[in-house]
């Protein structure tokens, strides 16, 4: 995907140091006009980034703010595909939505849906998202890979090791993930993933990934119901951590794994879950639409199913299940 210019003038800005750049210095890196340059410039001010400008010496940046738009997420990502198109909203429903939508107008692969906040976050079995402004990752993640339908509960495993991983490598926290899409810290939730299909005869037209992120709450920031369960990356660490970091390392985390899922299958990535994962070899019960089953964890398939054998030596796959760890 090109680029363009305002990200461009951003990353000259950035590579240069806080040292000045003349706007014709900056029009001939760009290939565009002064005029174009000084027009850029002050509408990446009205986003929130600092940037001095003093005659005869030019540009300088001065600060980049910890913000989720466009630019801002798209200067340092280090990504081919995933997150190199970018909806930023301040308020929306759901990103799931919004995502979807665009993903029946031909959102490319790899766009992400991200809001400052969400009036009705989805989780998974038709329960709500808490989804504070400003303090969360809320966002969704479009893919389209040519696949059969029974392959896409495997992305949310592939998503809760690049969102484990991503945690570890800005905090060195290390998340636990509960099958199939909790990711704990201390024993409370702090990401919840939601993955949801598109697809026609028996292939994937796409997937939302849905991510949710508790990042910068204080535990006053929960709804009371939830502040015993639930957990953020603030509240762990002692500090604030920039939201924008972490979408990039999600995002090329997930692209690293997905070139992985795509060249070898299943199989690597689910050693990598394995890893991360509480429940195995743990007694577990989940609680699936119909049915409860009580029985030791014994891992996952190479489809990223659940095994649970019983009391009486009996196998059971669980698709999908709330589940619960006897500790
Ligand atoms: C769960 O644990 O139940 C899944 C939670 C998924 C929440 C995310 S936040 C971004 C995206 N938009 C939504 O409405 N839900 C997902």
């Amino acid at each position: 995907m090109e680029k363009s210019i305002k990200r461009q003038m951003i990353e000259a800005l950035a590579q240069a140091q806080g040292q000045f750049l003349s706007g014709q210095r900056l029009a001939d890196l760009i290939g565009c006009s002064r005029t174009a340059i000084w027009k850029h410039i002050e509408e990446l001010r009205k986003t929130g980034i600092k940037i001095e400008a003093v005659r005869k010496k030019g540009y300088r940046l001065i600060h980049l703010p910890d913000g989720l738009t466009e630019n801002e997420i798209l200067y340092g990502l280090e990504t081919k595909v995933l997150g190199q198109h970018i909806i930023h909203l301040e308020t929306t429903e759901s990103t799931q939505l919004i995502a979807h939508q665009e993903a029946a107008k031909g959102a490319p692969e790899g766009t992400i849906v991200i809001s400052e906040e969400q009036t009705r976050g989805k989780g998974r079995m038709a329960r709500e998202w808490h989804s504070a402004k400003g303090k969360g990752i809320w966002m969704s993640l479009i893919i389209r890979p040519v696949l059969p339908l029974e392959k896409a509960p495997q992305f949310t495993l592939i998503a809760a090791i690049a969102v484990a991983r991503a945690i570890e490598d800005v905090t060195g926290l290390e998340p636990e993930i509960k099958w199939p899409n909790d990711l704990l810290l201390n024993g409370k939730k702090m990401t919840g993933i939601l993955t949801e299909l598109q697809g026609e005869a028996d292939q994937i037209n796409y997937l939302v990934i849905g991510i949710g992120m508790n990042v910068n709450q204080a535990k006053d920031h929960f709804p009371k119901a939830l502040q015993n369960k639930s957990t953020s990356l603030l509240i762990e660490t002692g500090k604030e951590i920039h939201r924008k970091t972490l979408v990039q390392r999600i995002l090329k985390n997930f692209e690293k794994y997905y070139a992985i899922y795509i060249e070898k299958g299943f199989t690597p990535l689910k050693i990598i879950w394995e890893d991360y994962a509480i429940s195995i070899g743990k007694t577990v019960t989940a609680q699936t639409k119909g049915e409860s089953i009580t029985g030791i964890a014994e891992g996952i398939t190479d489809e990223g199913v659940l095994m649970v054998r019983d009391q009486n030596g009996k196998l059971h796959f669980i698709y999908s299940a709330d589940l619960h760890i006897h500790l």
